[in-house]
C-alpha cells in the first residue's frame, strides 16, 4: 500500500512542477484529488483493509494527500504570481514616450479674412452688426430702392420661401434695418451669409458671404468715401495699393461705382493672377439714395451717407490666392490647413 501511494505522490509532484498554467494545475487535482481521483479511490478502497491496519494506513493517506494539497498549493501561488507580474509588464506606461500630437483647428480662410476686414473697420470707429438670413422681400428690395419689377427680384436668382419672405440676396437689407432705429450718426459693417439661385462653379455660389458697410452722417460725400475705400484698400492688400473707381449702377446709391485694387500681385503691371489686367475688382459702392434715406425715415437734406459692399469669398480667393471657391466650401483637411 505504502509503495502505491509513494507513486501516487510522486507522479502527482512531477505533474504539479510541469504545469504550466493554472488550468493544468487544476486537471492534476481533480485527477489525484477529485471524487474520482486516484488517491479517493484508494480511500474508498479502505473497506478492503483490516480493521487493525486501517488507523495506519488511513494515516498514510491522509500524509500523502495533505503533501499533495501543499504542493499543489505552492506551485499555484507560483503560478499566480508568475501571472501578475506578465500582467503588470504588459500594463507598464512608459512615461518617456513622446505624447500624441493633439489636432489643433484654425481658422478657415473665410474667418481669417474676416476678422482682417473687420478690424481694419473697427480700427476705424465702425461697429458690426447683424442681420436675418430669412427676410423680408421689403427689406431685401422694397427699401432698397429695388422696385417690384426689377430683375434682380426674378425668381431664377432669389430663394422664396413665401411672397414676402426670402433668403436674403445681399447684405444690403441691414442697412434699412439699422436705418430705421433711428439712431444717427451711424458707422456699421454687416458681414453674413447671402443666397442666391446660382450654379455651383469656380466663382459660384448658391450661399456665400459678404460684408455690407454704412456711413450716414451729417456732410457725407462722395471723397468720404473714396477715402476710406482707399485706406480699406491699403490695409488689406498693402500700403502701394491703388484704387479705381468705374461709375456703376445699383438701385440704392447714386453715384454708384465699382473699385478696382491694383493687382497685389504685379503692382498693376499685369500678370496671370489679374489676368493682364493689373486691376482687380473686389466692391460696388455708392452714396446712398436720398429715397432710401427717405423710405427708413432720415431726412435726406440733414443726412446724408455712403454704402459699400464687399464678397467675403473674393477678398480670401484674393488674399490667399485661392483659384477655386468650391475648395472654400469642402471643408477638406489638406486644403484648409495650408493656412
Ligand atoms: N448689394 C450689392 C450686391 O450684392 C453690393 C453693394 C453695392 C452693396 C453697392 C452696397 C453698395 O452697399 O452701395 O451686389
Amino acid at each position: 500500500m505504502n509503495d502505491k501511494l509513494q507513486e501516487i505522490k510522486k507522479r502527482a509532484f512531477e505533474q504539479i512542477e510541469n504545469a504550466q498554467e493554472l488550468d493544468a494545475l487544476n486537471d492534476v487535482r481533480v485527477a489525484i484529488l477529485g471524487k474520482k481521483g486516484e488517491l479517493t479511490a484508494v480511500l474508498k478502497s479502505m473497506k478492503d483493509v483490516a480493521p487493525e491496519d486501517r488507523p495506519k494506513v488511513g494515516q498514510m493517506v491522509n500524509d500523502a494527500r495533505a503533501d499533495i494539497e501543499s504542493k499543489l498549493a505552492l506551485a499555484k501561488e507560483k503560478l499566480e504570481s508568475a501571472e501578475m507580474e506578465m500582467k503588470l509588464k504588459n500594463e507598464v506606461i512608459d512615461v518617456t514616450l513622446p505624447a500624441k500630437k493633439a489636432k489643433i483647428g484654425h481658422n478657415h480662410p473665410n474667418i481669417a479674412a474676416l476678422e482682417e476686414v473687420e478690424d481694419i473697420f473697427i480700427g476705424m470707429g465702425y461697429e458690426v452688426v447683424e442681420g436675418p438670413e430669412i427676410e423680408y422681400d421689403y427689406y431685401n428690395f422694397e427699401a432698397l430702392n429695388i422696385p417690384a419689377d426689377h430683375p434682380a427680384k426674378d425668381e431664377q436668382d432669389t430663394f422664396y420661401i413665401d411672397k414676402n419672405i426670402l433668403l436674403r440676396t445681399q447684405t444690403s437689407p441691414v442697412q434699412a434695418r439699422v436705418m430705421e432705429q433711428g439712431k444717427l450718426p451711424i458707422r456699421i459693417i454687416a458681414p453674413g451669409r447671402v443666397f442666391r439661385a446660382d450654379e455651383v462653379d469656380a466663382t459660384h455660389s448658391p450661399s456665400f458671404h459678404q460684408i455690407e458697410g454704412m456711413v450716414i452722417d451729417k456732410n457725407i460725400t462722395f471723397a468720404d468715401l473714396k477715402g476710406t475705400l482707399q485706406e480699406f484698400a491699403r490695409k488689406l492688400f498693402g500700403e502701394d495699393t491703388k484704387v479705381k473707381f468705374r461709375p456703376h449702377h445699383f438701385p440704392f446709391t447714386e453715384p454708384s461705382a465699382e473699385v478696382d485694387v491694383t493687382c497685389f500681385k504685379c503692382g498693376g503691371k499685369g500678370c496671370r493672377f489679374c489676368k493682364g489686367e493689373g486691376w482687380i475688382e473686389i466692391l460696388g459702392c455708392g452714396m446712398v439714395h436720398p429715397h432710401v434715406l427717405e423710405m427708413s425715415g432720415i431726412d435726406p437734406n440733414e443726412y446724408q451717407g455712403f454704402a459699400f459692399g464687399v464678397g467675403l469669398e473674393r477678398i480670401a480667393l484674393l488674399k490667399y490666392e485661392i483659384d477655386d471657391m468650391r475648395l472654400l466650401y469642402e471643408n477638406d483637411d489638406r486644403f484648409l490647413k495650408q493656412f
